[in-house]
């Protein structure tokens, strides 16, 4: 994640909407091999609403300071910052370092409005400078550390070196192994008495759902980033892996629409317990909890829902503004219900007979499990009958009855697999598959060939999103746009 803190100037750069509630500014990395590739680089990233570009020189190909610069920075439809990254800091540059500064200090010259320089060289950098620097030019310098995340105290020593060199804007990179090592970093960021940019690499450091960083478009568009401010609550799905997931779609753009100051991240977890400790602050409110964790989040809450408990696995936790204690719940089986429900409405008309059934539990319960004794004991608490999947296949006490299948047989990759043969859905009036990768299965694809009205996995994802989106917002989920938004991403 990419953040800076501190007083910059946002005035002077072109803003396509007004409306920021941070002076945080996106900078779009150009790293071309040629100075017209380079252009066309910055207009894209211009176009996509970066605030400015920082133009990689390490990567050209043939570069010719005085003249290549000149072009950059006459033609660049923003801001620029110069970085000539040599490869002892991790860039491409291989060359003599006195030619690399100078080509620096001519951007400088020539107009550029930030230059990267590394703490390493800073010194020899400012000494040949004299103090003698532009007005305009604002000074980063920069540490990079491409194997871990220092200790927070080591950080702030870092900080304090920069700091001393004369820099303008300080800069830390370093690497998250985990994604508690954020949490350092915002600490010594928060703190921070100059600008500083603090930057985790990495697919665990948190915002990003892929390695290194998220795109100028995920920020402003997925992420709502113009509209982050200091009072922004942070949301989450925790699951690993993690970006496949559609969760951050369906919710920002939900928060966004009813007008909710919050952020829902996709959150790579590998302990549940050390990512809940680590990010305690009132800021982090609420997350969903996914494969493999929602066993792992229920040992980590205050207080857990009844239904949670009996299911013994959370989907939801919230943070009750007026203690701070983590509350779990889980909403997986509403979904499920509302999906059910929905899919008999609609198979029988406007009645809702069926689905009030359902709902009332009057149905009566089946549970088939491979391993018998957890069916049983499945069946045993919801009072239902317990049988194994071999007996599944000549079940038919009664026709027109639901299938659900909540195996993950048949999901992504396997999606030649199936939990029961197409014969036995005969007798089925309704197929509901949990899975949703792929949308249609081989049960649902067989369930619909055998005459049966099929559900989605989809509806259920659905279903208990807007669930939780009224948990965290308070407010009624906008369910139409939360549909239009899941098709758009699937
Ligand atoms: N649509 C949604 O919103 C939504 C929400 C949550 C989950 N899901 C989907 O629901 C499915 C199950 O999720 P989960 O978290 O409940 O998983 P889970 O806890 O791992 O449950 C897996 C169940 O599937 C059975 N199973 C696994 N492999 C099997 C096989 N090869 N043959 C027969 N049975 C098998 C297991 O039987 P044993 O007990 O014998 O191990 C267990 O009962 C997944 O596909 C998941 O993506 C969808």
């Amino acid at each position: 994640m990419t953040l800076l803190s501190g007083p910059l100037a946002v005035s002077d750069l072109h803003t396509t909407n007004g409306t920021r509630r941070n002076s945080t500014l996106i900078c779009a990395p150009v790293m071309a091999e040629s100075v017209d590739q380079m252009l066309v680089q910055m207009g894209k990233a211009r176009e996509v609403g970066a605030d400015l570009v920082e133009i990689r020189l390490d990567f050209l190909k043939n570069f010719s300071p005085i003249q290549d610069l000149e072009i950059l920075i006459k033609h660049s439809p923003l801001p620029t910052l110069f970085t000539y990254r040599p490869a002892w800091e991790g860039g491409q540059y291989k060359g003599d370092d006195n030619k690399r500064q100078d080509a620096l200090r001519l951007a400088m010259e020539l107009g550029a409005d930030y230059i990267d320089v590394e703490l390493q060289v800073a010194h020899d950098f400012y000494n040949s400078i004299q103090g003698e620097k532009p007005e305009k030019v604002k000074i980063i310098v920069s540490s990079h550390n491409y194997q871990k995340t220092p200790s927070t105290e080591e950080i702030g020593d870092l900080v304090a070196r920069i700091q001393a060199t004369g820099a303008d804007i300080v800069k830390i990179a370093t690497t998250a192994l985990d994604i508690t090592d954020s949490a350092r970093v915002f600490q010594v960021l928060v703190h921070s008495q100059v600008p500083m940019i603090g930057l985790v690499m990495g697919r665990r450091a948190g915002v990003v759902s892929a390695p290194g960083q998220p795109t100028v478009k995920d920020l402003l568009d997925l992420y709502n980033f113009r509209f982050i401010g200091l009072d922004t609550k942070v949301h989450g799905v925790i699951g690993n892996p993690i970006g496949h997931s559609k969760s951050p779609h369906l919710y920002n753009a939900a928060f966004k629409s009813i007008n909710f100051n919050g952020i829902y991240l996709p959150l790579l977890v590998d302990s549940v317990a050390n990512f809940i400790n680590t990010y305690n602050s009132p800021d982090f409110v609420g997350y969903s909890f996914t494969i493999p964790h929602k066993e792992a989040g229920l040992k980590c809450c205050d207080e857990i829902d009844p239904k949670a408990k009996e299911i013994g696995a959370v989907n939801c936790m919230i943070r009750r503004p007026t203690d701070g204690k983590l509350i779990g719940y889980n909403v997986d089986y509403l979904g499920a219900i509302a999906a059910i429900e929905e899919g008999l409405r609609a198979l029988n008309g406007s009645s809702n007979t069926s689905g009030s059934l359902l709902a009332e539990k009057g149905a009566r319960v089946v549970v088939a499990n491979r391993t018998y004794d957890k069916a049983k004991a499945l069946a045993d608490k919801v009072g239902g009958e317990a049988i194994t999947l071999a007996e599944l296949e000549n079940f038919h006490p009664e026709d027109g009855m639901v299938l659900a299948n909540t195996t993950s047989v048949g999901m992504k990759p396997r999606t030649d697999q199936t939990p029961i043969s197409k014969k036995a859905l005969k007798h089925y009036s309704l197929v509901f598959d949990a899975i949703y990768t792929p949308k249609w299965t081989r049960l649902l694809q067989e369930a619909q060939e055998s005459g049966a009205a099929v559900v989605f996995g989809t509806e259920m994802l659905l279903n208990q999103a807007f669930v939780q989106i009224e948990n965290f917002s308070g407010v009624p989920a906008p369910k139409q746009l939360i549909r239009d938004v899941l098709a758009r991403n699937t």
